[in-house]
């Protein structure tokens, strides 16, 4: 596995590699939700990329940037053993090198949700998900669910700017109990660890109610935020049923494809998870 710094590196070790390459963009800190997206990379591609970046410009003041778990021999090994074969490791000034002034906004899907909690978040994201694929060139880039509105961030970017990438999304995984998997579930204190399931529980409730015929937008939310409200550890910060393209928020009943997701603030850290409803075509 070769281990590449540079964008000129990157690029140069991706047009000597002929057949089509498979990407993977991290920050690292791997689970098996990153290794699950990389198994179907490897499995759909010649060869794949992966990269691990701690993007600053993703990160609002106040934020974990300084503190965001990092390991990169462990990172490493893992990508090796999962037939990685080149991962990405550029540093901050070769990515934003002095004078850098140049950024993606992906307009109205980047504002709601996240984007409210968080504004400026899916700018860095869409800018640095840009120059990662100029540097690897991928035909493919694999992408979690479990981060909904950065995948339709990142679709949209692809559509709107013509990119030649296919964009892969690959399902949430999973703690035994429920807990979708994350770097940032190590913030969690034993107590709240304990409590974290009552998210994809609440989820799964709201789901088995569509699943009877329920296509009250509020109902669903309703239900959704009962649940959470049950354990006193975690404070609901939002929960939405949206459209599943633009993520504009559902009033009145469910007609066509949504998503239904939600943060769960425990102490410092916000948990998120989602689900994708489909009405049945009638
Ligand atoms: O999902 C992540 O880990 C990051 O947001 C990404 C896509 C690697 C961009 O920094």
């Amino acid at each position: 596995m070769e281990v590449l710094a540079t964008p000129a590196a990157m690029r140069a070790w991706r047009r000597a590699r002929g057949g089509t390459v498979g990407f993977v963009p991290t920050m690292g800190y791997l689970h098996e939700g990153h290794l699950a997206l990389v198994r179907r990379s490897v499995a759909e591609n010649d060869a794949t990329v992966a990269s691990i970046f701690v993007n600053p410009t993703q990160f609002g003041p106040g934020e974990d940037f300084e503190r965001y778990p990092r390991d990169e021999v462990r990172d490493l090994a893992l990508l090796e053993d999962a037939g990685v074969a080149a991962v990405y490791l550029p540093v901050a000034a070769d990515i934003y090198p002095p004078g850098f002034q140049t950024y993606v906004t992906v307009e109205d899907v980047s504002r709601r949700l996240e984007g409210e909690a968080r504004p400026g978040h899916f700018r860095g994201v869409a800018t640095v998900v840009l120059k990662l694929f100029n540097g690897v060139e991928p035909d493919r880039a694999y992408f979690g669910r479990k981060d909904a509105q950065q995948l339709r961030v990142v679709r949209r970017m692809a559509r709107d700017l013509d990119l030649p990438v296919e964009i892969v999304p690959c399902d949430i995984v999973r703690e035994p109990d429920g807990l979708a998997l994350s770097s940032r579930n190590v913030y969690l204190t034993p107590e709240q660890r304990a409590a974290a399931p009552v998210l994809s529980r609440a989820l799964l409730q709201a789901r088995s109610r569509f699943a009877d015929g329920e296509r009250d937008a509020s109902v669903l939310r309703e239900t959704v935020r009962s649940i959470v409200l049950t354990q006193s550890r975690g404070t609901p910060e939002y929960i939405s049923l949206a459209d599943d393209e633009t993520l504009a928020e559902v009033s009145g009943k469910v007609e066509g494809p949504a998503v239904l997701s939600l943060v769960v603030r425990f102490g410092q850290t916000r948990l998120l998870d989602n689900i994708e409803l489909s009405p049945p075509n009638p």
